[in-house]
Formats: C-alpha cells, sequence, structure tokens
C-alpha cells in the first residue's frame, strides 16, 4: 500500500471514531475477519475467518482497537477466542507477497515507506493488542488448536489463558526474518522468565498445552470439548468479585514489578484508602 493510500485510511478510520461508531458496527464486517458480542458485563471477541485459520491482516488489528475504544462502559471481562480448529495462524500470509492483502498492502510496499509511516502504522496495530491489559477489565484468551506468531501474541495480550489440549503456541515471526512486535514480547518474558522466552522465540519451537501450563503461559488446561464451559466458570469467578476491588487490585498488580516494595506499599494504601473511603465513608 502506499504511504498516501495509509495515511488515507487512517484518517478515514479517525474520522468515523469522531463520528462515534458503537463496538457493534466492527462487529460484523466480514472484511475485518472479527466478531463481537456483548451481553452485559461479557464481551466476546472472535476471530472469524475459521476457513483460513482466522489469520490476521491490518483490518482486523483496526477492528480490534475499535473495538477496545467503543467497548460499552459495562463490560468487566473480554473473552477473546477463535472461531474453528485454530485460536489464529497469525499474520495472514498474503503479506508475504508482492500482492499483499487487497486494500491493505503488502511487505514489500510496507519496506518503501519513511519511518514515521512506518512507525505510525506498527502503533496503529499495536493498539488493537494494547487496549486488553485495561484495569477496567480481565481478558481471557480461549485458545484451542494454532495459536502462531500474531496469534500468539493476540492470547498474550490477554490477562488470562485458558487453553483446550491440543493448544500449540509458537513465536514464528523470527523464523520467517521478522521480530514478534505486536506487543508479546513483554507479557512473554513475563510469563516465562527471559531464559525461556529466548528458547521459544529463537527456536521457534511449539508449546503444546503440558509445557504451557508448566512453565505460566496458561492459567488452566481442558479437554477442548470443555474449553467454552471452562471460560464461562472463569468469567463468573471473576463476576463475583466488587468491580471496583477489581479495578484497584489488577492496577496495584500491573504495577507491582515496576515498583520498589515501599513504593508498592505505599500504592496499596493510597488504593486502600479510597476502597474504604467509598465503601464506609
Ligand atoms: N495466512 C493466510 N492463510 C492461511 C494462514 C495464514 N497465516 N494459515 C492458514 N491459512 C489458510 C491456508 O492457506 C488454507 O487455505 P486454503 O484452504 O485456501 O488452501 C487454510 O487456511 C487452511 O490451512 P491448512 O494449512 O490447510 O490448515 P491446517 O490445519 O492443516 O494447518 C496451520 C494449520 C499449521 C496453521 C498452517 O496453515 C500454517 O502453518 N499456517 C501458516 C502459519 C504462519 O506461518 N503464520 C505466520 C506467523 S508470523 C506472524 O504472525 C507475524
Amino acid at each position: 500500500m502506499r504511504d498516501q493510500d495509509w495515511r488515507e485510511r487512517a484518517m478515514a478510520e479517525a474520522q468515523a471514531r469522531q463520528r462515534g461508531g458503537n463496538a457493534d458496527e466492527v462487529s460484523v464486517t466480514a472484511e475485518h475477519g472479527v466478531r463481537l458480542e456483548v451481553d452485559g458485563e461479557i464481551a466476546t471477541i472472535t476471530l472469524d475467518r475459521p476457513e483460513k485459520r482466522n489469520a490476521q491482516t491490518f483490518a482486523t488489528w483496526s477492528a480490534l482497537a475499535r473495538i477496545g475504544e467503543s467497548l460499552p462502559e459495562q463490560v468487566r471481562v473480554v473473552v477473546v477466542k477463535g472461531e474453528g480448529p485454530s485460536f489464529s495462524a497469525g499474520i495472514d500470509l498474503r503479506m508475504f507477497t508482492p500482492e499483499g492483502v487487497p486494500g491493505q498492502g503488502s511487505f514489500s510496499s510496507a519496506a518503501k515507506s519513511d519511518d514515521a509511516t512506518f512507525e505510525q502504522r506498527i502503533s496503529q496495530a499495536q493498539a488493537g493488542f494494547l487496549w486488553l491489559r485495561r484495569p477496567e477489565i480481565v481478558s481471557i484468551a480461549a485458545v484451542q488448536g494454532h495459536a502462531i506468531g500474531a496469534g500468539f501474541q493476540l492470547a498474550l495480550s490477554c490477562d488470562l489463558r485458558i487453553v483446550a489440549d491440543d493448544v500449540s503456541f509458537c513465536m514464528k515471526e523470527p523464523a520467517l526474518g521478522l521480530v514478534p512486535d505486536l506487543t508479546g514480547t513483554k507479557p512473554l518474558v513475563e510469563l516465562v522468565g527471559l531464559a525461556k522466552a529466548i528458547d521459544i522465540c529463537l527456536t521457534a519451537r511449539t508449546v503444546h498445552a503440558d509445557e504451557a501450563m508448566r512453565i505460566g503461559l496458561a492459567e488452566k488446561v481442558v479437554a477442548r470439548g470443555d474449553l467454552d464451559q471452562a471460560v464461562r466458570d472463569k468469567v463468573a469467578q471473576l463476576l463475583a468479585v466488587n468491580r471496583d476491588a477489581a479495578i484497584a487490585t489488577k492496577r496495584l498488580l500491573q504495577g507491582a514489578q515496576g515498583r520498589s516494595l515501599e513504593e508498592q506499599c505505599a500504592a496499596e494504601g493510597l488504593e486502600q484508602a479510597a476502597r474504604i473511603k467509598a465503601l464506609f465513608g
């Protein structure tokens, strides 16, 4: 895609957002390959190109970003799942061809962009993944079958991963000459440690369910047929907790690694003071 095309597309998307497009608008567009259902406090995002193993394009990431921007305020839990046999086979391989993905360009066209345009495009793509960490929600990836490259990174963007016993995670980017750039490197290191993350990424090997559970990539492994129920059970547990306390606690937990013990104690005190005032003041 030419730089001009990228800019026009970004402007059109920004204008659509200003018009106040709601999440349902993006949920039904086949082009995006993404479906959104909101049921009270629960939003379910489904990657919906099973015939292509839920391969992701820039349109997928724009759709995810727009869902994040327009998520109804009452939503407390976001479930991210994939239709069909695979959670997601990663980036659409047409990006590696000279023709690329119709209307979205290719890596060959991206290589000709200036640095600013390129950076802008990458941060637009990352926006589709970043919002899943917001303290106001808990995000759960329900992962079956393949979670490759961008698919693995989407699962890593979620707070929790409940997986089927046929899951196979693979960070394939280095094997294709790329780096994982869809926000997945930080959570991977935080979950499994630097050495294991280097091993997983730099060999592009497959991590199956038993290892995923052992190294902390997955919270729970269930039989494939039990995945939906396992997610429903987790959602029910999460919704049973006081909402404001959950938000404040997630904020504390997310900040813990970047703070000293003393700073974390102070942060706990501040959050607790706010809770006690809200509950008993
Ligand atoms: N992009 C575009 N199309 C894809 C992708 C993809 N990433 N993955 C699968 N498909 C398509 C196949 O071309 C095939 O289409 P067709 O029916 O029109 O021929 C269809 O999905 C089914 O794929 P199969 O390979 O037949 O399915 P199978 O279940 O045997 O294998 C698997 C699934 C292992 C995921 C395999 O398709 C595969 O290796 N895909 C490529 C994975 C990949 O390298 N992704 C890029 C990672 S890097 C990144 O994400 C940045």
